[in-house]
């Protein structure tokens, strides 16, 4: 007698679990593989009824996943390696300690209030889903200033090394651009593109786009600053005296007059209110016990039931099996945390490669604010450290902590100097934009996403030989390039991660197209937890039988 397709599944649910039942129902193509994009969770509260599931990891993607999958009734624990939640997103103020992998440690001895994010450190407009779960978990936001017009560039080979300030570079630069197409229109350039009307209607435009004058021609304007602002009585201003157009034309110049136009650097920025790990720790509040610290994952295991994975509990062996797993762990350290992950996620993990990005954070009078009228935002030089991040928070206090020296460090020259001498050139950065305040610079604070412990780096930078990632920030996607999907050809490891390996989900920023970002990382694990409420769902549907229409 005949076996039907129902009785089949029915055997194979009731030998191997759900995750046996689901994925043969898969390679029967009874169910479709889910697009790599997040989706609002389309799952019955309650439905997770029953089932377990194992978080390795408690950064952003790890609590975001766990979030979700308790308020739909799955029993969830998550298993993070150190003694608080968040991963990459971690805060040092004064008390902490750093440790680097090598055992350097740092003891930071900043005031009271003051810190540095040494992970993410601001929140775009355009990432709804994290700022959401800010709204959702009371996490209090400020602005974050990206970009500042009088803030500075600088570069030792143009103008004698002199900084420019933005304001002067941003509408010289405009100003220059203007006039040379206003000329070419009058020399009739673009005749053959233009109509009359609009050659008109563009002249009456670059006059005030480019503050040019009647004859057509730049020659400095008030938006871009003053030698000598103006005052009361008789005091009145000297206009800056433009700076030449080669000079603008320096990249150093240009990519730093552009940072902020790029997509997810775009006004209006945000931080959480006293530290970025306010929002780790919020969702932690709301995990409570659920979250188990310092149990870094030794093995992780497929079996016949779902997974068994081990891993230290303050030093003592110990073993959790679930139904499923959320594996949002770096692959730096998946690489040396022994598993039986298919071939194709094997190959992926040995062979991508992650950055290592730094910042040199220092303790100082806001000479900043108080002698330049610099509130926020970025400067940027061309040898050294860069850029310079000046806080948004505390505005107007005595003392600040700043940024000098934040960029991927691995294969650079920079990166092979010794500590010391990262944090002389960090404060050499600040000598040559605001020359004589380097010496104000105190207790720095070194720090390398790749060096501490359970990072083992920054964020992907390629899922393989040639497998570079196009898109998120810090790619080398450059303002004006526009970021390219990562088809199955040209990123088979990426589309890899993207599915699940059996009862194993990945999720984190590297599995979405937002690397680098605490967005990515959310959408990633909603989009794990669907996939994990699809397989429950279509596994109890084989098991029941309802969901196969053809015998
Ligand atoms: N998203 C990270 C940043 O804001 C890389 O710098």
């Amino acid at each position: 007698m005949g076996i039907t397709r129902r009785d089949f599944l029915t055997r194979v649910g009731q030998a191997g679990g759900y995750s046996a039942a689901f994925l043969t129902m898969q390679g029967l193509g009874l169910v479709e593989a889910r697009p790599a994009k997040a989706e609002p969770l389309q799952a019955m509260p309650g439905s997770g009824n029953g089932t377990k599931v194992v978080v390795l990891g408690g950064g952003i993607a790890g609590l975001v996943a766990a979030y979700e999958l308790r308020a739909l009734g799955y029993e969830c624990t998550v298993l993070e390696a150190r003694d608080r939640p968040g991963g990459r997103n971690w805060t040092v103020r004064g008390g902490d300690k750093v440790s680097f992998l090598d055992g350097t440690t740092q003891s930071c001895t900043w005031d009271k209030g003051h810190y540095q994010n040494f992970g993410p450190a601001r929140l775009p407009s355009i990432h709804p889903t994290i700022l959401g779960y800010c709204r959702k978990l009371g996490v209090e936001l400020q602005v974050e200033v990206n970009m500042s017009r009088s803030a500075y560039l600088q570069n030792d080979n143009v103008n004698g090394g002199k900084p420019a300030v933005m304001r002067q570079v941003v509408n010289d630069t405009r100003g220059h651009v203007s006039e040379l197409l206003s000329k070419s229109i009058h020399q009739g350039a673009l005749d053959q593109d233009l109509s009359q009307e609009d050659r008109d209607r563009m002249l009456s435009f670059l006059r005030i786009y480019g503050a040019l004058d009647e004859a057509g021609k730049y020659n400095g304007c008030d938006r871009a600053g003053y030698a000598k602002t103006a005052g009361a009585g008789d005091e009145t201003g000297v206009l800056s005296q433009p700076i030449d157009m080669h000079t603008l034309l320096d990249e150093s110049f240009w990519q730093g007059m552009l940072f902020d136009e790029q997509f997810d650097m775009q006004a209006t920025m945000f931080q959480p209110v006293g530290g970025m790990d306010r929002i780790p720790y919020a969702f932690a509040k709301s995990l409570g016990d659920s979250v188990k610290y310092d149990s870094p994952v030794t093995e992780i295991r497929k079996t016949s039931k779902g997974v068994t994975v081990s891993y230290r509990q303050k030093g003592a062996a110990k073993t959790i099996d679930a139904d499923y797993c959320v594996c949002t762990m770096p692959l730096t350290l998946l690489r040396s945390t022994p598993n039986d992950f298919s071939a194709p996620y094997k190959k992926v993990i040995d062979e991508c490669t992650y950055a290592s990005a730094y910042k040199i954070a220092w303790e100082s009078r806001r000479f900043w604010e108080q002698d330049y009228n610099i509130y926020g935002g970025l400067e940027f030089v061309t040898t050294g450290c860069s850029p310079i991040w000046f806080p948004s928070a505390g505005l107007f206090s005595d003392r600040g902590v700043l940024v000098s020296g934040y960029t991927d460090e691995s294969n650079s020259p920079f990166g092979k100097l010794t500590m010391p001498e990262k944090v002389t050139e960090s404060r050499k950065s600040i000598e040559r934009l605001h020359p004589g305040h380097g010496k104000e610079l105190e207790k720095p604070m070194y720090v390398s996403w790749g060096k501490i412990q359970y990072n083992e780096g920054s964020w992907i930078r390629s899922y393989g030989p040639g497998q570079q990632r196009s898109s998120g920030s810090g790619s080398a996607r450059l303002p004006g390039q526009a970021p390219i999907a990562s088809p199955r050809q040209i990123n088979p490891g990426y589309e890899t991660l993207v599915e699940p390996d059996g009862p194993i989900v990945f999720a984190g920023d590297h599995v979405s197209h937002i690397v680098a970002w605490q967005e990515g990382a959310a959408l990633s694990a909603l989009r794990a937890v669907q996939q994990v409420c699809d397989r429950v769902k279509a596994a109890k549907l084989a098991v029941s039988g309802t969901a196969v229409k053809s015998e």
